[in-house]
């Protein structure tokens, strides 16, 4: 006998249990199928974001940053200390304790919430009668059937071709968050947002780490006035790049890596490192689910092909998150998972593509909305600039940390904001203002007119808006 639902959600990741939580306080009976398993194979919902993401990544990135400043900062404040040391297994031990406060809490909200989860791989069997029939295996054997199915299976790390992930010499996003002691010397593949974040966590709790990067310059998702500053303080704390590389082989052994190359002139080179991060970005994962059983279409990289509203060729199937088009961030699956369960139930659900965030986080921090200013020049798009550096901040300058600015772009006529762009310190707290003064539809002037706190980090964001009409106060 199959179990009868509303919404069937496949996926447990930010995307999944996401518009599971939201379905089900729309009134509708939800199941949510996840095939995560924790290290004693119990159920580990949350994703690829909960358990080998994003929040792993902040918990390492913390630990890292207080030994930093432990080792080089807290002597500034007359903070004396002897005999630092770094536990390795202890700061990973905290991180996976992080993790299943997460997992625990998002069972916890399924039960709350009235949402069936069922800990298994979830896939299409057939459409029938209005329905579609969802087996699940695994931990649960069940069959489902579902009038609605949302899929949000994720994403998984790209490997370099034919060198595959072992996850102790050559790692993923996985391996290089449980390393078991500092490596001596670290390589990273790919100069992006887990390159950073990565490398920087290795690269102050000791490691030599080497980034190889195949285009010939930095972050250019980003603003060019804030990739040059981050490069700099990057380079300044050790980090060493090469840039327009293109790897030719990677050798790993008992010990270490080899890792062969060409340089930006095309001359051979090779390096040796400890262990190698290749984090050249991530595809789309619609593994197991079964499509052909329903003919789902995907495209040739593996994607759920969906329309703007994440509606797919299959009438009441839905996709969302990294297993469809967009930027592969935890807040656009989740955005996407309201905004279907919304539809569902009739309603307006809507995702603005264009105030949808970025973070890095490593330090300097780098955050970022709207357009870019290489992205305006190239549109032909008129525009004023304002900018205001941390160095003239008070706040910054209390804490120890001045390294950076934010900066407006402004429309030149109507003075709407277009842009905000950020390097230092809090940027990831800092955006979240320019993203309700774009949704807002803000003017750079609005901004300048709202009175911020005193002394605070925040005031940077005020004179930046204020330096659109070149008046600022503090510099
Ligand atoms: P996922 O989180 O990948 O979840 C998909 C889930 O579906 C998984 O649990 C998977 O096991 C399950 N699944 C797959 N197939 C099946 C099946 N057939 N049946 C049942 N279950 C299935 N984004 C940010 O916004 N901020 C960050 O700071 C950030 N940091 C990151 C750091 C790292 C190291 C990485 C790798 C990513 C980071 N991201 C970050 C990106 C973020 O993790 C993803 O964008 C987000 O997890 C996508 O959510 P999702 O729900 O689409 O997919
Ligand atoms: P990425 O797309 O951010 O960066 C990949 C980098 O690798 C690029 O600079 C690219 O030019 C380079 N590259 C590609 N092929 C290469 C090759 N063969 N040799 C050398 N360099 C090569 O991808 P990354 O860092 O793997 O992260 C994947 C995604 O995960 C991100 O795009 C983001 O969506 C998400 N993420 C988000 C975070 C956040 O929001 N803070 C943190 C970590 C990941």
């Amino acid at each position: 006998m199959s179990k009868a639902f509303d919404v069937i959600v496949i996926g447990g990741g930010p995307g999944g249990y996401i518009a599971a939580i939201r379905a089900a306080q729309l009134g509708f009976s939800v199941a949510c199928i996840d095939e995560w398993a924790n290290d004693k194979g119990g159920p580990a919902p949350g994703g690829t974001c909960t358990n080998v993401g994003c929040i792993p990544s902040k918990a390492l990135l913390q630990s890292s940053e207080h030994f930093e400043h432990a080792g080089h900062h807290f002597a500034d404040h007359g903070i004396g200390l002897s005999n630092l040391s770094i536990d390795v297994a202890k700061m990973v031990g905290r991180k996976d304790a992080v993790v299943k406060q997460n997992n625990d809490g998002i069972l916890y909200l399924f039960k709350k919430n009235k949402v069936g989860f069922f800990h298994g791989r979830g896939a299409f069997v057939k459409a029938e009668g209005g329905a579609y029939e969802i087996s699940v295996t695994g931990a649960a054997n069940e069959t489902l059937t579902g009038k609605h199915v949302i899929v949000a299976t994720g994403s998984s790390a790209r490997a370099l071709p034919g060198v595959a992930f072992d996850e102790d010499r050559v790692l993923s996003n996985d391996g290089a968050l449980r390393i078991p002691a500092v490596p001596k010397t670290l390589g990273v593949v790919g100069s992006g947002v887990i390159g950073l974040e990565m490398g920087s966590v290795w690269r102050r709790l000791g490691a030599e780490v080497t980034v190889l990067e195949a285009l010939p310059n930095f972050l250019g998702a980003a603003d060019e006035g804030v990739a040059k500053e981050a490069l700099k303080a990057f380079t300044k704390q050790g980090l060493k790049f090469q840039f327009g590389v293109g790897i030719t082989e990677v050798k790993a052994g008992k010990t270490g890596v080899t890792v062969a190359y060409t340089d930006a002139k095309g001359a051979a080179a090779s390096r040796e490192v400890e262990r190698l991060i290749v984090s050249i970005g991530r595809v789309p994962n619609p593994s197991g689910l079964n499509p052909e059983a329903v003919g789902l279409k995907l495209d040739e990289r593996g994607a759920i092909v969906v329309d703007g509203d994440c509606r797919t060729n299959l009438p009441n199937v839905w996709a969302v998150g990294d297993v469809v088009r967009g930027p592969m961030l935890a807040h656009k699956a989740e955005e996407e998972g309201v905004a279907v369960a919304e539809r569902i139930a009739g309603q307006h659900g809507h995702v603005n593509f264009d105030t949808i965030p970025w973070v890095i986080y490593t330090s300097p921090e780098i955050a970022w909305v709207g357009r870019t200013e290489q992205q305006l020049k190239a549109g032909g798009v008129a525009y004023k600039a304002g900018q205001f550096p941390f160095l003239a901040n008070g706040r910054a300058r209390a804490l120890g940390d001045t390294t950076g600015f934010v900066k407006f772009l402004a429309d030149a006529k109507t003075d709407e904001i277009l842009g905000v762009h950020i390097v230092g310190p809090f940027a990831s707290e800092l955006i979240a203002e320019a993203v309700v003064a774009m949704e807002f539809k803000a003017s750079a002037e609005d901004i300048a007119r709202i009175c911020h706190a005193h002394p605070s980090l925040s005031e940077a964001t005020k004179e930046a808006a204020l330096a659109v009409d070149k008046r600022t106060l503090n510099f």
